[in-house]
């Protein structure tokens, strides 16, 4: 069977339709999501594995999507930190934040700063059924702060890192 091309008017409203369709998604999107959430969504920091980090985690979160945080550590200062998820888009927003609210912080800073609280205050809030993604995000950085501090106490233990 021979595949019909499309005419100009057809592809014009199919372009019409599709733009019509984005544009009341992100109608729908604005409502549930602050511009914040929306920009790192759209344009997620720190979305990277970091090699040999200096602390490391990874958990699970009670929807089954997991969350990976990689730190590195100088002069217990946080100088890099990234993270990964299979989640969805709000696990990717509530990662990026808890990054860059990490970033450049004394580990002891970090350690109080970041808490799902924190996450959702930056963000203006979430809807409540995602709350959890910010829950997750704050447990995964929570215990790769302590994989940092269990590191430092056996340095060995480092070379045993699975990442
Ligand atoms: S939906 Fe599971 S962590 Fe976001």
């Amino acid at each position: 069977m021979t595949k019909k091309k499309k005419t100009a008017a057809e592809e014009t409203d199919l372009d019409k339709f599709t733009l019509e369709l984005q544009k009341q998604i992100m109608e729908q999107i604005r409502k549930r999501y602050s511009e914040t959430a929306i920009d790192h969504w759209q344009n997620p920091r720190n979305f990277r594995k970091i090699e040999n980090p200096d602390g490391y985690a990874k958990v699970k979160g009670p929807c089954g999507d997991t969350m990976e945080m990689f730190l590195k550590i100088d002069k217990e200062n946080i100088s890099e930190c990234g993270f990964q998820t299979d989640g969805c888009g709000t696990t990717i927003v509530c990662g990026s934040v808890s990054t860059e609210l990490t970033l450049n912080n004394s580990f002891t800073q970090a350690l109080a700063l970041v808490s799902a609280d924190e996450i959702l205050k930056e963000l203006g809030g979430l809807p409540e059924s995602d709350v959890h993604c910010a829950q997750l995000a704050a447990e995964t950085l929570r215990r790769a702060l302590a994989d940092y501090l269990y590191k430092k106490k056996s340095p060995w233990k480092k070379h045993y890192n699975r990442t």
